[in-house]
């Protein structure tokens, strides 16, 4: 039972029960709710359940007197302030009063008394309670305001986060969307023109028209890694970078990298140097990735070795770690930058009157694509003019030349070497599909340059229809195409029967080259992704390849 606010409760305490009637009956004028008690340990009882304004308490009780009451009152969460008013016939004596007023009494009024006495002090502490209990409630009351408050106000502040955060969202899908498109408009001439520089330079152009293609292609090639670059960049910042990881033999993947910068260290005067040895063995990574540090250091090392410098590549085995060491002889890094080497757009030199160009992501990926390949790169250089090195450890496979090489459990075809130039395509009908004359144009050009015969169509309706009149071995597709995409149109094409070409291998061809742009063409039914701008060996190799296995099923001709 709790106290109302407006009505006090008064506590009387008394063993005989006639003493309560007289008390009670002189009490009443005031109004108050009177609780009466028979007994210490009832008081007591009724202390802990509420809270009174004063108590009236009688000293003389069997088992319990008031004294003994007013102690253990004082130890209750109620009792501690409650003014204490002995009444008593018996103890009248000043020692019972100095004892009352001992155990927390204020007051001790003996019989007989002055009723209005009595009155007069029981309404003066009934006033002060529900004076302090009206305080207690505005304080209540304020304090719940003032949460009530906060409470909106917090409200309020998530509410204001939640949409900020939705807009941050929808910002970074944006992002994403936006790169995917520059990255795909970029890489749609880039196509273009690094196809048809490599045809033209194919068909033994004079030597003044030949070096001119060759810058087209290198400065073609420049631009299209610088687009790799900040996608790659755009990947790791929003943690979407995925290795593939196969098993591949060290000496290859690094091989690679050596032999396409071999060409800019000649050009530049940078001797080159690489001591690769065949029993390093395995090593399980993403096999371009790899190629792609190497290749970033190497690079590096060629752009800040001056004319006449050397750059050495060394790649050894220490226990079950595998250390490739690049070491030049160049320009060397300041003390002070080091630290900074492999923050994005970090550069020793990034004034606009610099020497060298580059956006200085390079290492960024470096070091990104190690960690994700639980490895460590660290670079070391006494300063200016004294060459640098960095030094790159990865874990290697076990035992070296116990595994077998290639055994990735993946089918993707996606590692195939790009030098692949001279594959033959002899016999093989393939089936190219792009609404972009340029594009579709150059890669019938490239297939049929090695002996396929091609047929084109420039949307998804009239594949569907050329898929069934022709029987191609091998469909290369655009994906991006109006009215019905290459998404669509290869589920369509899955839902053929096989002797409707429902089976037909195909490989999608697209600028659009983010990790899940390359995961929905192998979820809609792709066997193989290659992004613009494609490298004709690696297109030539890949259409060889799905033709091979295509042809290898198809049902032997009807014998004579
Ligand atoms: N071998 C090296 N010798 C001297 N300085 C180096 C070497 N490698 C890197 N640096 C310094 O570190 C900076 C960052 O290198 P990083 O490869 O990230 O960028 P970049 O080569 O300038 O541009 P990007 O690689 O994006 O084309 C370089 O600009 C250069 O100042
Ligand atoms: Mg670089």
């Amino acid at each position: 039972m709790g106290s109302s606010p407006n009505i006090a409760s008064v506590l009387v305490v008394d063993d005989s029960p006639a003493n309560l009637v007289v008390l009670e009956a002189l009490l009443n004028p005031l109004g108050v709710r009177l609780v009466e008690a028979r007994s210490g340990a009832e008081a007591l009882e009724r202390i802990a359940e509420e809270t009174f304004a004063v108590m009236l308490l009688d000293v003389q009780m069997p088992e319990m007197d008031g004294f003994e009451v007013a102690r253990r009152l004082r130890k209750l969460e109620n009792g501690r302030d409650l003014p204490i008013i002995f009444v008593t016939a018996i103890h009248r004596d000043e020692k019972y009063s100095r004892q009352g007023y001992a155990s927390g009494a204020t007051d001790y009024i003996t019989k007989p008394f002055d009723a209005d006495v009595l009155l007069g002090r029981v309404k003066g502490f009934v006033g002060l309670f529900q004076q302090r209990e009206k305080l207690r409630h505005k304080e209540v009351a304020e304090r719940t305001r003032e949460r009530d408050e906060a409470m909106q106000q917090l409200a309020v502040l998530l509410e204001s986060e939640r949409a900020a955060r939705r807009e941050a969202e929808i910002a970074n899908n944006a992002k994403d969307e936006f790169l995917a498109t520059v990255s795909h408009e970029l890489r749609t001439p880039l196509n273009s023109i690094l196809g048809w520089t490599m045809i033209a330079r194919r068909l033994s152009p004079s030597a003044d028209i030949e070096r001119a293609l060759a810058t087209i292609e290198r400065s073609a090639r420049a631009q299209a890694r610088i687009i790799e670059d900040v996608l790659d960049t755009a990947r790791i910042i929003s943690g979407k970078l995925r290795l593939e990881m196969t098993t591949s033999k060290v000496a290859d993947a690094i091989g690679g990298a050596v032999q396409a910068v071999r060409p800019a260290a000649d050009a530049k005067g940078v001797r080159l140097e690489s001591k690769l040895n065949g029993s390093i063995g395995f090593i399980s990574a993403d096999a371009d990735r790899l190629q792609q540090i190497v290749w970033n250091l190497l690079s590096n090392a060629i752009k800040f070795t001056p004319k006449g410098g050397r750059v050495e590549l060394t790649a050894s085995r220490v226990g079950s770690i595998v250390r490739v060491c690049v070491t030049d002889t160049g320009q060397g890094i300041r003390r002070e930058f080091l630290p900074y080497l492999f923050e994005p757009f970090r550069q020793a030199d990034g004034s606009t009157t610099r020497r060298h160009g580059g956006l200085g992501l390079g290492l960024a990926i470096v070091k990104q694509l190690v960690d994700a390949h639980g490895g460590s790169v660290v670079a070391r250089s006494d300063g200016e003019g004294t060459g640098s090195t960095f030094t790159v450890e990865l874990p290697g496979c076990p035992t070296p030349g116990l595994v077998e090489e290639g055994s990735t459990g993946s089918w993707r075809l996606s590692a195939l070497d790009a030098s692949a130039i001279d594959v033959r395509l002899d016999g093989l009908r393939v089936l190219v599909v792009d609404d972009e004359e340029d594009a579709r144009s150059l890669v019938q050009r490239l297939l049929t340059d090695q002996g396929a015969t091609v047929g084109c169509a420039p949307s998804a309706e009239d594949a569907l229809t050329a898929l069934e009149a022709t029987r191609p071995n091998v469909l290369v597709s655009d994906v991006g195409m109006p009215v019905v995409d290459g998404y669509t149109m290869i589920r369509r094409i899955r839902s053929l029967p096989p002797e409707r070409g429902g089976k037909t291998p195909a490989i999608a061809l697209t600028a659009y080259a983010r990790e899940e742009d390359v995961e929905r063409a192998f979820a809609a039914g792709f066997q193989a992704h290659v992004s613009k701008p494609i490298e004709p060996g690696k297109i030539i190799s890949l259409v060889a390849n799905l033709g091979r296995i295509a042809r290898a099923s198809e049902p032997p001709p009807p014998t004579q």
